[in-house]
């Protein structure tokens, strides 16, 4: 039996009135679930992000990024940073990190995001073309670090296992899985799933780090001698995965943290990368007061090189979850399914950039690198990607 006296006191009451209506078997792994979970933390997250939130208004301290421009670059400069990436990636100095564990929610697709086609090419197949072709270029595998959640791991699995993992070699591919946390109703309290389970969702893009360590990756990469984690999303048509000129700038600057940006549009939902404290950072658009926003000149665009050696020095230390309110499905209290605005916590991965000590921005042209897959219609939709993709010959 769920002890009473202990959920009445972090509000969450309501579980033993569940119980009641369980079977056995339901009731044993709610029993379970709830003996692993932290009640007190669960409830100070839910006081600190929800009842007590606040926005991003006071900006004064907020200022532009160093960032240098590509399209400034004379020819001879792209030659040595072309070469000087060849060089980096042919002795093995990079790996390639992809975050694939999200929901493709408001494209309105069950599967993994990465497995979305487009004229019968995936987003995963855009990518992985890339790095076959990197590795006939210099003759070196670069090893492929893939994040997925629990709720796309086997499909992205079996995915990757029917296409013959688009001819890359599949003993350079490692697939690894990002953490839960507990979703919570708008009054603080846990939720039971259309299975009658504890609801849980990933915990954002920002436990990839952490998550990697604990697939024993991090560990892999110091044995590969690898200097830079290269990392970018899934849902860019246009990304360039390991581009050679971004490799070779970030090896010559050699900073902790190493972006690719662009110029964003007004109001367009992207963050801004911008610099508080001397550290490089970036300003959610979810969170930023959009006339904030627009006063920046470079948006994130889910690109960067991070050097190994400080993320094994940050990786341990703690992130700020993020709130964001999803309608989800859910039981309500006699178990019937209902949707309801619920509350999400996730880590943003960018929040490691506190940690580190150097930075450098290379913006790049939008049309040439940015096309984001977010929408079933209208702006960075399905009809904009591949309008995209044939515009640069990609499909
Ligand atoms: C993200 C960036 C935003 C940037 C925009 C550019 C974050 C938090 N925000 O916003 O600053 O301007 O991309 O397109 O990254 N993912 C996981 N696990 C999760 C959640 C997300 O792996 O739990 C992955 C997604 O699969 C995707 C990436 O992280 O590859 C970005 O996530 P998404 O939810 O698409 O972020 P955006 O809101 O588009």
């Amino acid at each position: 039996m769920l002890d009473k006296n202990q959920l009445e006191k972090y509000n969450q009451e309501h579980l033993y009135e569940y119980e009641k209506l369980m079977s056995n078997n339901e009731k044993y792994a709610l029993e379970d679930k709830v003996e692993e979970l932290n009640l007190e933390d669960i409830q100070k997250l839910y006081q600190h992000l929800y009842v007590n939130r606040q926005s991003i208004d006071d900006i004064s301290s907020v200022s532009e990024v160093e960032y240098e421009v590509k399209s400034k670059f004379t020819e001879k400069e792209k030659y040595t940073y072309e070469q000087k990436g060849f060089e980096a990636i042919r002795n093995g100095e990079f790996a390639v990190l992809l975050m694939a564990g999200g929901q493709g929610t408001r494209l309105g697709y069950k599967g993994p995001k990465g497995s979305f086609e487009i004229e019968g090419i995936s987003l995963f197949e855009l990518q992985a073309r890339q790095l076959i072709h990197l590795k006939k270029q210099t003759g070196h595998t670069i090893n492929w670090y893939i994040m997925t959640s629990d709720i796309n791991h086997e499909e992205t699995l079996n995915y990757f296992k029917q296409h013959h993992y688009f001819d890359y070699d599949s003993n350079h591919m490692h697939f690894f899985k990002q953490d839960n946390i507990v979703a919570l109703s708008e009054e603080g309290k846990l939720i039971l799933n259309k299975d009658g389970h504890i609801m849980e969702t990933p915990n954002g893009n920002g436990g990839v780090f952490k998550s990697l360590k604990q697939a024993g990756y991090l560990d892999k990469m110091e044995r590969d001698h690898v200097k830079y984690i290269f990392l970018n999303n899934i849902d860019n048509v246009l990304v360039k995965v390991l581009d050679p000129l971004f490799a070779g700038y970030t090896v010559v600057h050699n900073r902790d943290i190493t972006s690719k940006s662009i110029q964003p549009k007004n109001g367009e939902s992207v963050g801004r990368l911008v610099n508080i404290d001397c550290k490089d950072t970036v300003l959610e658009y979810s969170e930023l007061n959009p006339e904030v926003a627009n006063d920046f000149y470079n948006a994130n665009i889910g690109i960067h090189a991070f050097k190994l050696a400080f993320i094994n020095s940050a990786v341990d230390r703690e992130l700020p979850y993020h709130l964001a309110i999803k309608k989800l499905k859910q039981l309500d209290e006699n178990f019937g399914v209902v949707e309801l605005p619920t509350l999400k916590f996730e880590l943003f991965y960018f929040d490691i950039f506190k940690y580190g000590t150097s930075f450098i921005t290379l913006q790049v042209p939008r049309e040439e690198e940015f096309s984001p897959l977010k929408n079933k219609e209208g702006k960075d939709s399905v009809e904009t990607a591949t309008e995209d993709l044939k515009r640069m010959g990609l499909i």
